[in-house]
C-alpha cells in the first residue's frame, strides 16, 4: 500500500516506507496510534519501558499488519537512554520520519504535596524527553538533506484548556510540552512539523474505576469522551496534513468546555450513579487498561 503521508521522497527506510517512532506504544493509546500508523503504511519503532511482554505482543500484531517493527526499550527520565533512542530506530529501520511523543508519567500531586522529586521526574519524562526526541528527529532530517520532511505529534491533555490543581506536576509538564509544541514548530520549520493532540478521559487511568470512568464520560457536553481510535485517527490525520504545524487538536467530547474545578476523577466520585430507566451511553473501548 502506498501511504498517503507528507513525507520526503528522499525518505529511505530499509523497506522504502516511512517510519514512525511511537513512545510508550506497548499498550493503551500508544498501541492504538502505532496500529493506525502501521495501517497507513508506516514501519514502526515501538518504544516501551517496563511492558516488555506487551511490547512483544504488539510487535507481532503490527508485523501481521505488514509493518517492519523495531522494539526499543528506554526510561525517558534517563538522558543518555533518550539520546540513544532515535539513532537505534534509524539503525534498525533505516530512517525515522514521524515521532509520536505518547509516553507519559501520570502521578498524583497537588500544590500542597508538591515536591521536587515528583516534579523533576514528570518534567523529564513528559517534556524534556519529547523535546530531545524532536531535536534528534530534526537533526536526522537535516542530515538526510533539505527535501527530507517529518512530523512530531505530542500527546497533551484537555485539562490544559480546563485547568484544575489536581495532578499538579503532571499538568505543569503537559503545559510545558504544549508551549514546546509552539516553539519547536517555529524553530524546526520547514523540515519538521510539530503538532499536538489533547485527549479527554479516554482510558481508565490512575485510581479511577470503571464506574467512575463511565460517569466521567457523561460529564462531557457530548456525553462521550474520546476512544483510543478517536485519538489514533487524529494523530494519523495530523501526520498526513502537510499544511498543519504548531497547533493542537482537542479530542475530548467537549470536556474542555466544562469548566471543571477538579480532576474529573473526583467529580465522577461525587456524582450519583446513572438512573437505571434511561438508556446509558455506550461505554468506550477500554483498550488494555490495567
Ligand atoms: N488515558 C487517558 O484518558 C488520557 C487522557 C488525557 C491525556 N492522555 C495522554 O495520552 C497519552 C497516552 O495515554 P495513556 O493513558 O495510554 O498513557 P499511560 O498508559 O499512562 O502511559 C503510556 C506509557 O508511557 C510509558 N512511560 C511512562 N513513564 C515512562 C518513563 N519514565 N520512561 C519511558 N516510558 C514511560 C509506559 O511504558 P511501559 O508500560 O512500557 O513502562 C506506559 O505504558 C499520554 O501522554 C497521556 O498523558 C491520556
Amino acid at each position: 500500500m502506498s501511504p498517503s503521508t507528507s513525507h520526503s521522497p528522499t525518505a529511505r527506510s530499509h523497506t522504502g516506507k516511512p517510519v514512525a517512532l511511537v513512545t510508550g506504544a506497548a499498550k493503551r493509546l500508544g498501541l492504538a496510534i502505532a496500529q493506525a500508523l502501521a495501517e497507513s503504511g508506516h514501519d514502526i519503532a515501538l518504544h516501551y519501558r517496563q511492558s516488555h511482554d506487551e511490547a512483544e505482543q504488539a510487535a507481532q500484531q503490527l508485523r501481521a499488519a505488514g509493518a517492519q517493527v523495531a522494539l526499543l526499550r528506554a526510561d525517558l527520565t534517563d538522558e543518555a537512554a533518550v539520546q540513544a533512542l532515535l539513532p537505534a530506530a534509524v539503525e534498525q529501520l533505516g530512517a525515522v520520519d514521524v515521532l509520536v511523543n505518547n509516553a507519559s508519567s501520570f502521578d498524583y500531586d497537588s500544590p500542597d504535596s508538591f515536591g521536587w522529586a515528583c516534579f523533576t521526574q514528570l518534567m523529564q519524562a513528559n517534556c524534556a524527553a519529547p523535546v530531545a526526541l524532536a531535536q534528534a528527529l530534526h537533526r536526522h532530517l537535516q542530515a538526510r538533506g533539505p527535501a527530507a520532511q517529518g512530523c512530531v505529534v505530542n500527546l497533551l491533555d484537555q485539562k490544559l484548556w480546563n485547568p484544575n490543581p489536581d495532578y499538579f506536576s503532571y499538568t505543569l509538564s503537559k503545559a510545558a510540552l504544549e508551549s514546546a509544541t509552539t516553539l519547536l514548530a517555529m524553530s524546526m520549520a520547514p523540515q519538521l512539523r510539530v503538532c499536538g493532540v489533547a485527549p479527554g478521559v479516554t482510558l481508565v487511568s490512575g485510581p479511577m474505576d470503571e464506574a467512575e470512568f463511565e460517569r466521567a464520560h457523561r460529564l462531557t457536553p457530548l456525553q462521550r469522551s474520546s476512544t483510543p481510535q478517536d485519538i489514533a485517527r487524529t494523530v494519523r490525520f495530523l501526520v498526513e496534513s502537510p499544511a498543519i504545524t504548531g497547533t493542537t487538536v482537542l479530542v475530548d467530547g467537549g470536556q474542555h468546555l466544562s469548566g471543571q474545578a477538579r480532576d474529573v476523577l473526583f467529580l465522577a466520585r461525587d456524582m450519583a450513579p446513572a438512573p437505571r430507566t434511561g438508556p446509558a451511553p455506550s461505554p468506550p473501548h477500554l483498550g488494555n487498561a490495567p
